[in-house]
């Protein structure tokens, strides 16, 4: 079983989005997907065509209640199974904080699904707390996706230092990030490219540390902002059943064929153009995002 946390505390970065379309992209490859909506604003849930429902105890049965997952989820397509979430979830920040070894209960919970479940991917809130060091607790994997501009940096920055290392050190040693996601990506634009390029670049300096993310890399398959991938949610449709000629189906499914390791270099275009874009007169780095605390101290020190 792979388990992957989808997670950039940064708001409206395709998480969601990600989460849903390369859960839909496996399960037509035939695997077995249990997609986990871990945000109480329940956007997995309905990209997924479920209805938020508090009776149905989904994710937040599971993670105050002891609900088994597989009681807990609902199939929602042929070999994809949603772990819904409710606007209850929210509650489960503070019902949690006395609860001895609350950071683990969804490890736990998960590893009854080792044997029935190919991928598990966890769809992250865009805030660092309980449930986000569950879902990094609960994982091997990180894929982060990223919208490449200029403040993305000072929050991957965070996300990798205060955050991914921490729960590796203190929790979970076997994390690492896999890879950054390009999202609502506009090939061409000089500031792409000089994010593109300074992340590489950071992630490149890392190789042979032992950071969680010393082997991370930046997938090839990038995703182009396409406005059928913000419209097919509100059909309750994956990409591949709103729009699968469209270029959001076409990324998405280069992402998936990338995760499944069956292409070498599925580099489209656009990214081409990003990874040789001309070097220019860059004022921010990663390495210096990430070496200098420039971000106040997370809240995540304070949990794990
Ligand atoms: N490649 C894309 N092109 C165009 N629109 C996109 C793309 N990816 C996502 N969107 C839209 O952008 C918005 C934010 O995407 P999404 O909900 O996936 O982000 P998120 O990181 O999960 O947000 P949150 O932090 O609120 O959970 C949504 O309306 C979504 O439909
Ligand atoms: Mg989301």
């Amino acid at each position: 079983m792979r388990s992957i946390a989808v997670i950039n505390q940064k708001g409206g970065v395709g998480k969601t989005t990600t989460t849903a379309n390369l859960a839909a992209a496996l399960a037509t490859e035939g695997l077995k997907v249990l997609a986990i909506d871990f945000d109480p604003q329940s956007h997995l849930t309905i990209n997924l065509g479920a209805a938020p429902r508090s009776e149905d105890g989904g994710i937040y049965g599971v993670m105050t209640d002891a609900l088994p997952i597989d009681e807990a989820m609902l199939k929602v397509r042929k070999n994809l199974w949603l772990l819904p979430s409710h606007i209850d979830l929210a509650a489960a920040e503070t019902e949690l904080v006395s609860v001895v070894g609350r950071e683990v209960i969804l490890r736990d919970a998960i590893e009854a699904m080792r044997q029935k479940i190919d991928y598990v991917l966890i769809d992250c809130p865009p805030s660092l707390g309980i449930l986000t060091i569950n879902a990094l607790s609960a994982v091997k994997e990180v894929f982060i996706p990223l919208q490449p501009h200029f403040l993305a940096l000072q929050g991957l920055g965070r996300l990798l230092d205060d955050t991914i290392r921490l729960v590796a050190k203190r929790i979970n040693p076997d994390l690492s990030v896999t890879a950054v996601v390009l999202t609502m990506y506009e090939g061409g634009t000089r500031l792409a490219n000089e994010v593109v390029d300074d992340v590489k670049a950071f992630l490149e300096a890392s190789r042979g540390t032992d950071c969680p993310w010393a082997s991370a890399r930046v997938f090839d398959a990038v995703i182009r902002r396409n406005v059928k991938l913000a419209e097919a949610p509100s059909h309750g449709l994956s990409i591949f059943d709103y729009a699968p000629r469209c270029n959001g189906a076409l990324d998405y499914a280069r992402l998936a064929a990338e995760v499944l390791g069956k292409v070498e270099s599925a580099q489209p275009a656009a990214a081409k153009t990003a990874a040789k874009g001309a070097p220019t007169d860059k004022t921010i780095k990663m390495s210096d995002v990430v070496a200098t605390p420039a971000t106040p101290p997370s809240d995540v020190a304070n949990i794990v």
